[in-house]
């Protein structure tokens, strides 16, 4: 079939990626440099929402798979089917459940899913005496979108009292930020799980981790994401059954009482509290970097998944690999200054094209003059596969250190945490 991605970063490029792979035909709009190699990209924007449908209806593409949440929660799933074309990627209302926090944890608590307890504001004085009543520290959350940046774990009550003062007073995020979550700070591994649902049912990917802190130890600003692996080995079969029946199967019901229609990914973010799992946030779509390392494991055709989920009807039905047979572990390498201002435009030099096991994933990179230099804060991503997270690890960092451009870093120590529980484990 003809397949359209949504979207320009490492995400997208394994999406694209893997639809090629299944022998399909892939374009993506507007996709990167690396994306070019695969596939046909377009000069069209992601939430230029005219721009693709013209392209989808003329090109006559058979699916849309979109990659960011910006045009699901802007309505691209509605325009597309109110003409008759086959997207996956929720609609507009049913991806409330990343753009709108407060409809999220809402509906969270009314129908018993596990989460941080939390109140709403929109009234600064108000959330200001309920911060100074909390205990610390107290994370505060835009309920806007906000592009990784709508979070703030507060230490203090003077750090707390200022992230509502720029986001309500200064409304430095602009109206996402004009509400606001508070909630309580949960302690625990995180993980990430995403299912792909047709309205009904849901197939699961395997479990993933992503390591959300620029440095390493977990230390530093957060940031898009700086590397993921997959599957978890804290994820056994118990843990995951405990998240599809506590999480994902009262989600299901609830969206379904409320009337929403969901068909798309949805990505559960989890803290494995010692009280069980607790959501920390729904996204609406593949997770970035998690993506890069799941699709190398996906034993599927991932784009017939998305179609079948698209149309209503998932018929595909496997079992994510828990106990790891195979394992793919994925570093991003940032550009000097990111999460912050950074440079763009540099050459990057060195092994793109991968190996047999490791597979680089674009990100912020363009074509210029037939050399692809840098264009995005998150540059790339390499992916090892292997027999064991740490087989998959070396030929990530392998692969790396075959890549430059100036000022390039990344963190070192992608999958510890996994590798830790295994040792402790054996
Ligand atoms: P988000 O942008 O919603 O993914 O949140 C960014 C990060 O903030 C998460 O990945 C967590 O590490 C952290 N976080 C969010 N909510 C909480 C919470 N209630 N307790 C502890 N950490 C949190
Ligand atoms: N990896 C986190 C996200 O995609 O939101």
């Amino acid at each position: 079939m003809k397949v359209l991605v949504v979207g320009s970063g490492g995400r997208e490029h394994a999406l694209v990626w893997s639809v090629a792979r299944a022998g399909h035909t892939v374009y993506c709009a507007p996709g990167n440099a690396g994306i070019s190699q695969v596939a046909e990209c377009l000069d069209i924007e992601a939430l230029d929402i005219p721009g693709l449908l013209s392209f989808a209806r003329k090109g006559k593409v058979d699916l849309t798979v979109v990659g960011p949440e910006a045009p699901l929660v802007a309505g691209i799933t509605d325009a597309f089917e109110s003409r008759g074309l086959a997207i996956f990627g929720p609609s507009r209302s049913a991806a409330r459940l990343e753009g709108d926090k407060a409809f999220a944890k809402e509906l969270m608590q009314r129908y018993g899913i596990p989460t941080a307890n939390f109140a709403v504001f929109e009234d600064m004085e108000k959330a200001e005496n309920y911060v100074r009543n909390h205990k610390l520290p107290v994370v505060i959350k835009a309920t806007g979108l906000a592009a990784g940046k709508g979070v703030t774990v507060a230490r203090s009550f003077e750090e707390a009292l200022n992230t509502l003062h720029d986001l309500m007073k200064i409304g430095k995020l602009g109206e996402a930020g004009k509400r606001v979550v508070i909630e309580e700070h949960l302690e625990g591994e995180e993980v990430s799980i995403i299912g792909l649902c047709d309205g009904k049912k849901l197939l699961f990917l395997s479990p993933s981790q992503d390591h959300k802190r620029l440095l390493d130890g977990d230390a530093g600003p957060n940031t898009g994401g700086m590397g993921a692996y997959a599957p978890v080995p804290i994820v056994n079969k118990a843990v995951f059954n405990q998240i599809i029946e506590e999480v994902f199967s009262p989600l299901l019901q609830a969206l379904n009482k409320e009337g929403v229609e969901y068909r798309g990914a949805i990505y559960a973010g989890l803290m494995l509290t010692r009280d069980g799992p607790k959501v920390l946030e729904f996204n609406c779509r593949f997770g970035d970097p998690e993506t890069q390392a799941l699709v190398p494991l996906f034993p599927g055709d991932l784009a017939e998944a998305c179609r079948q989920c698209a149309l209503g009807d998932l018929t595909i039905n496997l079992e994510p690999d828990l106990s790891g047979k195979h394992w793919a572990l994925c570093v991003v390498a940032a550009a000097r200054g990111y999460p912050g201002t950074y440079e763009k435009g540099l050459p990057i030099s060195g092994n793109l094209t991968g190996g047999e096991n490791t597979i680089v994933f674009h990100a912020g990179t363009k074509m210029v003059d037939e050399k692809v230099v840098t264009s995005g804060g998150r540059v790339l991503g390499v992916t090892g596969i292997g027999k064991t997270l740490s087989e998959a690890r070396d030929r990530a960092y392998y692969g790396l250190g075959l890549i430059h451009f100036a000022g390039m870093h990344y963190r070192h120590d992608i999958g510890e945490k996994g590798l830790h529980y295994l040792n402790q484990r054996a």
